[in-house]
């Protein structure tokens, strides 16, 4: 099958969360399974850098008023499936962030990402040797990939369209008024098209034109079938609830492996987990945690927003402390709680880091150092961290929510007896019930044989991509019969 991935971010090009990994694994799992993959990506200075061989298929005068545009085609160094960049320095040659610039969001990023989704539609119907048989968007930034794939056919049968929520809060909302700049047809404006709440909805365009919706866990794609969690388009999803699948995450073990992971101080496995205990002290010492070995510590590796919980961590921490817990935090995003977690590390010296920044390397020594992961999300599509955690012998706490309820099995009596727990599970979304985790977990902690059992079972999972690839080609597969 020939698939093109339309993805805004691509590890290790250009990540700013979770999307990276999945559009660099799920192709490569692909890939690897047989299929004939390629990537749409955005050409942004670090995606132009990393590019081999790039050679133009199509060039353009001014495309979406961004001035000169082409669209390249070759491989980026790190990335395992070929790639067509869609290149426009007016649109894409800004430093940093791929969508926020130094006040906020780019303000044309409705013209910017409209031409990701035209640049869609133009490989779909005008490359010599090529026709994708289905175009896979990722994300409202691809969400009007389906819209112009659907209005460009001009006579051609069109591909399939796929289109995967990774978070359906980030919906790509503009006023009514940038309608005119998408290059779609008047009837596309309508509430069985881009139109939403009286704007235009580029998430929205996703889900209205694409044959078939997915989203990254199971629990998920139930939970935005309903009001609470659905953002405004539990809606569109009931009624179209047969064409909506739930697909868990996997994880790439390339890269995510503590027997092989060059950010460790050594490499540890299940049968021997002294390199874990080193990474342990090493991480203490690289953030300047008192060297405690015995301390329960406690890792945080997230997006510093609202939806993560990060307030029900903020207010958990005086009690972790007092448990004799440490914490390690790293992450960035909103502000005002980064102000919050810079102050409780100068009132917790010692115990608690929070180190605000993105950090691949640090990411991977936390996995490795600490003891247990927090994950206190409110809404959780998949999430990544637990995963990897499992991995790394990391016991995950987490609210059950989303792919967090479909990834970990709560230490429950019965289920450590059944030898089949691995992590701590809590559900109101409250610092209480956090905090009455963190307790739980200080205790078995101090049970050695259960916490080491927990972290056998956790690292034995097995959430590798092919499963994932499977059943995204069982997809593909029921939209081409
Ligand atoms: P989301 O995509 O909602 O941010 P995920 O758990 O799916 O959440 O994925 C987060 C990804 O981003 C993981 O790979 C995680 O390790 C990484 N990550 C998040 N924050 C940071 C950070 N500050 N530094 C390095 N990596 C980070
Ligand atoms: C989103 C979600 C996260 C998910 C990731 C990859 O950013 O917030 O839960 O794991 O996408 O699908």
């Amino acid at each position: 099958m020939r698939i093109l991935h339309v993805v805004p971010e691509v590890y290790p090009v250009v990540k700013t969360g979770g999307l990276a990994d999945v559009a660099a694994a799920l192709p490569a799992a692909l890939a690897q399974r047989g299929q004939d993959v390629r990537l749409l990506i955005p050409g942004y200075p670090a995606v132009l850098e990393a590019g081999i061989d790039l050679e133009p298929v199509m060039t353009d005068g001014n495309l979406f008023w961004g001035g000169p545009a082409q669209i390249l085609y070759g491989r980026l160094k790190g990335v395992g499936v070929p790639a067509y960049v869609l290149d426009s320095a007016g649109l894409f040659n800004r430093p940093g962030n791929p969508y926020i610039g130094p006040d906020g969001d780019w303000p044309d990023n409705h013209l910017r990402f409209a031409a990701l989704g035209w640049a869609a539609s133009w490989l779909s119907y005008n490359l010599p040797d090529w026709q994708p048989q289905v175009v896979h968007a990722h994300d409202w930034q691809a969400g009007l990939a389906p819209a112009h794939v659907h209005c460009n056919a001009n006579g051609h049968a069109p591909p399939a369209t796929v289109m995967t929520i990774h978070n359906i809060a980030y919906q790509g909302f503009f006023p009514a008024s940038s309608f005119g700049d998408l290059a779609l047809p008047e009837q596309a404006y309508g509430m069985h098209g881009v139109e939403f709440w009286g704007g235009v909805g580029f998430l929205k365009a996703g889900l209205v034109y694409a044959d078939k919706i997915t989203t990254v866990s199971r629990t998920y794609a139930h939970e935005i079938q309903g009001p609470r969690a659905g953002n405004g388009f539990d809606g569109l999803l009931r009624d179209r609830h047969h064409d909506v699948v739930g697909i868990v995450n996997g994880v790439d073990y390339g890269i995510w492996n503590p027997a092989a992971d060059p950010h460790l101080p050594a490499p540890y496995w299940p049968e021997n987990l002294t390199g874990k205990a080193a990474a342990k002290a090493e991480l203490q010492r690289r953030m300047g945690l008192d060297p405690d070995p015995d301390a329960p510590l406690f890792g945080s590796v997230n997006r510093i927003a609202w939806l993560k919980g990060v307030d029900l961590l903020i207010d958990a921490i005086p009690n972790l402390v007092q448990r004799g817990a440490q914490l390690a935090l790293l992450g960035h995003g909103d502000p005002w709680y980064e102000g919050t977690l810079a102050e409780l590390e100068r009132q917790y010296k010692g115990r608690v880091v929070c180190y605000i920044a993105f950090d691949e390397a640090l990411s991977h020594l936390i996995q490795g150092g600490a003891d247990a992961v927090l994950v206190p999300s409110r809404s959780e599509p998949c999430g990544l961290t637990q995963l990897y955690a499992l991995r790394y012998g990391t016991v995950p706490v987490v609210r059950h929510v989303g792919g967090l309820a479909d990834t970990v099995v709560n230490a429950e009596p019965w289920n450590l007896a059944a030898g089949i727990a691995t992590g701590f599970v809590f559900w109101d979304a409250t610092s209480d019930a956090l905090s009455g985790t963190i307790d739980w977990a200080c205790d078995t902690y101090r049970d050695r044989k259960a916490w080491e059992q927990m972290q056998q079972v956790g690292m034995a999972q097995d959430f590798s991509w092919d499963h994932a690839a499977a059943e995204y080609e069982k997809v593909y597969q029921s939209l081409l019969r």
